[in-house]
């Protein structure tokens, strides 16, 4: 196949990209983004701070744009993000202890009462552990340590038919502290019965030339709890071809990595575009990157 999105077709999972509802007008950027991918993540549009700016008065109108633009040329959406620390709206930050649990809670019904039964999956946690495997400081984690558990009760409860994931960075490498301290809640969702379907690892690689260490065992040691993994945010420094065709095959080499997701589509739309992270140049041409990755998918 020709595309991104074609190629990881032919073995069943997806090719996304991140997409800013501000960028669409740019008919290089939307021409590239509807043509190679076909699973969209919002960059920004669907997180507390944007879809929840005062309580209980819900704003989707940039995040219905990406949804809309997306599904009106067939591709999927991953939504992100529920629950985090960052990108809150401002008004979590006068709340604390049972007001702010509640918050969440119906901040979490919100959001996806409005998107039930359109979305492929949900990044319902994000970022909620230390480098070490210990919990986060946050002020949600200040709720007590179940508000994970509790955020994804009540995601399954508010939509039965979209896949929930917990979604972090730096749990590529199956030996780190903050991999292995995943992992261990994963197992323990699973062996309570808390509803969880996938784990997104972000992959925002910096630097070197090979993958972290024992990349593949990672993704098959989470598949083997009975979740899906996908890469959630890729992005590399320099768009290490290496790194790049690496982290596709050792998906592919995954039967439960469903799909892989860069976040961004040219270079100059990165949040880290000094380091030439994607798989398009500014001008929108094709990276040597993007021809290692099509590759791998079109040998899988
Ligand atoms: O839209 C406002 C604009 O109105 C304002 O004038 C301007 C001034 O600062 O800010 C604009 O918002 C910025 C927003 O991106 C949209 O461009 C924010 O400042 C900026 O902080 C925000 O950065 C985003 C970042 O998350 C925030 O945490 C990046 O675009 C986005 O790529 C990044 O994505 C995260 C994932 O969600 C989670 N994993 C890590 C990843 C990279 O940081």
């Amino acid at each position: 196949a020709s595309t991104l999105g074609a190629a990881a077709a032919q073995s069943g999972r997806y090719f996304g990209t991140a997409i800013a509802a501000g960028r669409l007008g740019d008919s290089t950027y939307s021409t590239i983004a509807g043509r190679e991918f076909n699973m969209i993540t919002a960059e920004n549009e669907m997180k507390p701070d944007a879809t929840e700016p005062q309580r209980g008065q819900f704003n989707f109108s940039s995040g219905d744009q990406i949804y809309n633009w997306a599904t009106q040329r067939g591709l999927k959406v991953r939504g992100h993000t529920l629950a985090w620390h960052a990108q809150q709206p401002s008004w979590w930050g006068s709340l604390s202890g049972s007001s702010l649990r509640q918050a969440m809670i119906d901040h979490i019904n919100g959001v996806m009462a409005h998107y039930k039964g359109k979305l492929a999956y949900w990044d319902v946690v994000n970022e909620a552990f230390n480098e070490d495997g210990s919990r986060r400081n946050s002020n949600l984690q200040n709720t007590g340590n179940d508000w994970i558990e509790v955020a994804f009760r009540t995601a399954r409860a508010a939509d039965p038919s979209v896949k929930l994931c917990y979604n972090d960075y730096n749990i590529e490498n199956w030996s780190y502290g903050k991999t292995q301290g995943v992992y261990r809640m994963i197992q323990d969702f699973k062996s309570r019965g808390v509803p969880i379907d996938c784990v997104g690892l972000q992959t925002h690689f910096t630097g070197g030339s090979s993958l972290p260490g024992n990349f593949q065992q990672t993704l098959s040691s989470f598949a083997a709890l009975g979740v899906d993994v996908a890469l959630t945010e890729v992005d590399v420094t320099n768009a290490s071809t290496s790194q790049y065709q690496g982290l596709t095959q050792a998906c592919m080499n995954v039967p439960r990595c469903v799909g892989i997701t860069v976040w961004g589509v040219r270079d100059s739309d990165s949040w880290r575009s000094n380091e030439s992270p994607l798989l398009f140049d500014g001008g929108g041409n094709k990276k040597a990157a993007y021809n290692s990755v099509l590759n791998a998918l079109n040998a899988a």
